[in-house]
């Protein structure tokens, strides 16, 4: 249940109410954002995973619609309107007189925007190229890696259709061999997963691929774990992390879970401008990596070869600086907590509907917001359609390899009013297709 026996929360309403104050207790300091809006910052001890008036300012930061109920954020996130205004100001200016804007003035805060997210990540800003998406940043790599033909790539059935489908154009062109597991999820049990990369490591194993954090069940990999395996067993393994979903949704930092390289997407759990991302290359590795766009010296040492895209938004770019500022807000620990929290909240009450079961772990150390679930005798797609018509729910209906179900993705700004609403529509269904069934076999 929603902890509302807090004294904060009347500070919090007072607050909601005096728009312009910027700071009423030195323990709870309000941040007035651009529009006008109030978002409390509290002690960074204090706990509000389940203080529902804490999240109604976060909702109240966005401009999603109430018209739909959105549980596909792992798709993609929509921005706090911070991030849209921004987004708009740096476009108005850049038309103003685009290649002065975009190049002379706005391109020289890039910097800075780099400087940010390699505080967020935990690394060097030389360590950090901004690109426009998670498919971009991991296809550098998997383009970018010196490999011979012969030489092998440890990956898994489970991994995001656009890198599986890179690591195949580079075997047919290049003659690499792809060695892949498969993983029966959820697995509570790191040492198991472990153990099936290590299973598949040869004297020519070269890559590793590890995705942090699955998209179609909300899996966590141990990443370091396995980072560690693979370097025992040969200190010159590359190991690339896809970390699409799992940064600013999880809480640690990129040099944690050990990898040489990493990509990620912005427009998920940071909640940036639509087609952000960012590439991480370990110091070491960067001159070695080849970009997919040449630069003048593409053996450069210099993390920016990676960025030589030509002319692309400037104004996307600059709003991420706005993104992880509201991140940062709330941070990312408070964030990863309620993220964890809203999915087990529904779950927990659909545990009892028949025939639901589900391949998301509940555990903390295995999964954040992401949950797949399934009604017996029932098409994903039928149960996701059902969940619109009767509701006006969207999500995503997942089948690929050993997963199908549907893929419900909270956020941040979801109320809890509407994961009630998702646990009352999946009962309604589940029961009538128990009727059914029911109804079908005695006939
Ligand atoms: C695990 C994983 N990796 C990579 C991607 C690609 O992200 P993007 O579409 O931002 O390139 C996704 C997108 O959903 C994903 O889930």
């Amino acid at each position: 249940m929603p902890d509302n026996s807090n004294s904060r929360r009347n500070f919090v309403r007072k607050i909601g109410g005096l728009a312009g104050l910027l700071s009423v207790s030195p323990a709870l300091v309000a941040w007035k954002t651009e529009t006008g809006l109030i978002i409390p910052e509290v002690a960074a001890a204090e706990d509000v995973t389940r203080d529902e008036d804490y999240w109604s300012f976060i909702q109240q930061a966005y401009s999603v619609s109430p018209n739909i109920i959105n549980l596909n954020n792992g798709g993609v996130s929509p921005q706090p309107i911070v991030v849209q205004d921004a987004l708009d100001r740096y476009n108005r200016l850049s038309n103003e007189a685009p290649s002065y804007y975009m190049w002379r003035t706005l391109d020289e805060a890039r910097e800075a925007v780099r400087m940010k997210l390699a505080d967020l990540g935990g690394c060097s800003p030389e360590e950090i190229a901004i690109n426009r998406n998670a498919s971009e940043a991991l296809e550098t790599i998997i383009f970018g890696i010196n490999l011979q033909r012969g030489d092998e790539v440890v990956l898994t059935k489970q991994d995001y259709p656009n890198v599986i489908n890179a690591w195949k154009q580079r075997e047919k062109r290049d003659g690499i061999i792809l060695k892949f597991i498969s993983l029966d999820l959820p697995i509570e049990d790191n040492q198991l997963i472990v153990s099936k990369f290590k299973a598949a490591f040869t004297p020519q194993t070269k890559a590793v691929m590890i995705t942090h954090l699955m998209n179609w069940s909300g899996q966590i990999l141990p990443a370091a774990l396995i980072s560690r395996a693979a370097k025992k067993h040969s200190p010159t393994i590359q190991v690339i992390i896809d970390g699409a979903h799992s940064f600013a949704h999880i809480n640690y930092k990129i040099p944690d879970l050990e990898g040489d390289y990493y990509g990620t997407s912005l427009h998920k759990w940071l909640c940036s401008p639509f087609g952000t991302g960012m590439l991480y290359v370990k110091q070491a590795r960067i001159k070695d990596l080849w970009p997919l766009l040449a630069p003048e010296d593409p053996q450069s040492p210099d993390i920016r070869k990676f960025e030589r895209l030509g002319t692309r938004s400037f104004p996307t770019e600059m709003a991420i600086g706005h993104a992880i500022n509201f991140h940062n807000t709330i941070g990312n620990e408070r964030k990863q907590k309620r993220l964890h929290f809203l999915k087990n909240y529904w779950v927990e009450k659909c545990l009892n509907v028949p025939g639901f079961s589900t391949q998301t772990s509940l555990k903390p150390e295995f999964s954040g917001a992401l949950c797949t679930f399934a009604l017996k005798g029932m098409e994903p797609g039928q149960v996701a359609s059902e969940l619109f018509k009767r509701a006006r729910i969207h999500t995503s209906a997942t089948v690929w390899e050993n997963i199908s179900g549907v893929r419900i993705t909270p956020h941040i700004y979801t109320p809890i009013k509407d994961l009630d609403r998702l646990v009352d529509t999946i009962h309604a269904i589940a029961k009538e297709n128990v009727t059914a069934a029911n109804r079908t076999s005695s006939k």
